[in-house]
């Protein structure tokens, strides 16, 4: 079906879904929405960010998407489930395929997952761990200063190696084998993050198992988009919304996409 597909999250950081989107699924028109205007959403209640999801979520169906990839943890974490049920549309978050990826992963059955205070605070990956199989051991953590990081570009700096030590010198001890990065921007911080978790220790990127499981729902539901079949592979349409001045949005959106966006459009999220 070649309507677009619906990606959004809390601002730049679902850029890094977004990426993983684009390079499985090529051929899929995207409208992406990214709230800027209020980012971040890892440090707010459960009532908020509940509040900014369902006008996410509004926006995107303006746009008659045919599936909806939330792509925010935290939205993912608190939000999606709460909503999904008012559309007649799929929508998948980002936490099912980063637990299910762990799950198939680990093999000492020690998992670790790192994300903001919202989605460390919902327990929504240990949720769906244990939904999977109750004896695996999950060690949680919120790393909210790795959001900032990798949004300042603090990709390779002493600093950073020192902070990311010292938060996962706990999910070290407890000798996970398994770390879901469950966050949108921890992919900036992946080597940073290998580094300091040791090559015993396997990194779970959430944003690209969703990718994969979109891929997947899609063709499951005949929703592929034709040009998806076409060879040479034809590029599908991306269009990108934010709700604050594009400005810095597409100044971030070079680091997290690796590639400039021709064009970003603002809209008022707040009618939605
Ligand atoms: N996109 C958010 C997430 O994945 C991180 C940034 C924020 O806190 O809004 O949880």
């Amino acid at each position: 079906m070649n309507k677009p597909i619906g990606i959004f999250d809390s601002g730049v950081g679902g850029l890094t879904v977004a990426k993983e989107v684009f390079e499985i699924l090529p051929g899929e028109d995207v409208i992406y929405f990214g709230d800027e205007g209020r980012t971040p959403y890892g440090p707010r209640s459960e009532e908020i960010i509940i509040q900014f999801t369902a006008q996410d979520v509004a926006f995107l169906m303006e746009h008659q998407v045919k599936f909806i990839i939330c792509a925010c943890n935290s939205a993912s974490a608190v939000a999606l489930d709460k909503i999904a049920g008012n559309y007649n549309i799929e929508m998948i978050g980002v936490i099912k395929p980063g637990a299910r990826a762990a799950v198939k992963q680990t093999k000492n059955g020690r998992i670790g997952v790192i994300g903001t205070q919202a989605t460390i605070a919902s327990n929504s990956y240990a949720r769906v761990i244990h939904e999977i199989d109750p004896k695996l051991k999950v060690f949680s953590l919120a790393c909210p200063l790795f959001v900032p990081l990798a949004e300042e570009g603090y990709i390779d700096k002493e600093a950073t190696y020192l902070i990311t030590r010292d938060y996962l010198q706990t999910i070290l001890d407890v000798g996970v084998d398994t770390l879901i990065m469950g966050c949108t921007h921890y992919p900036l911080l992946e080597h940073v993050i290998a580094d300091v978790m040791g090559d015993k220790v396997t990194l779970i990127n959430s944003g690209r198992e969703t990718a994969h499981a979109a891929f997947s729902a899609l063709v499951e539901s005949g929703l592929l988009n034709s040009k998806m079949s076409q060879s040479p592979p034809v590029i599908g349409e991306r269009k990108f919304f934010v709700s604050d001045v594009p400005d810095r949005f597409a100044n971030v959106a070079a680091r997290f996409l690796g590639t400039t966006l021709d064009q970003t459009t603002r809209i008022d999220i707040t009618k939605y």
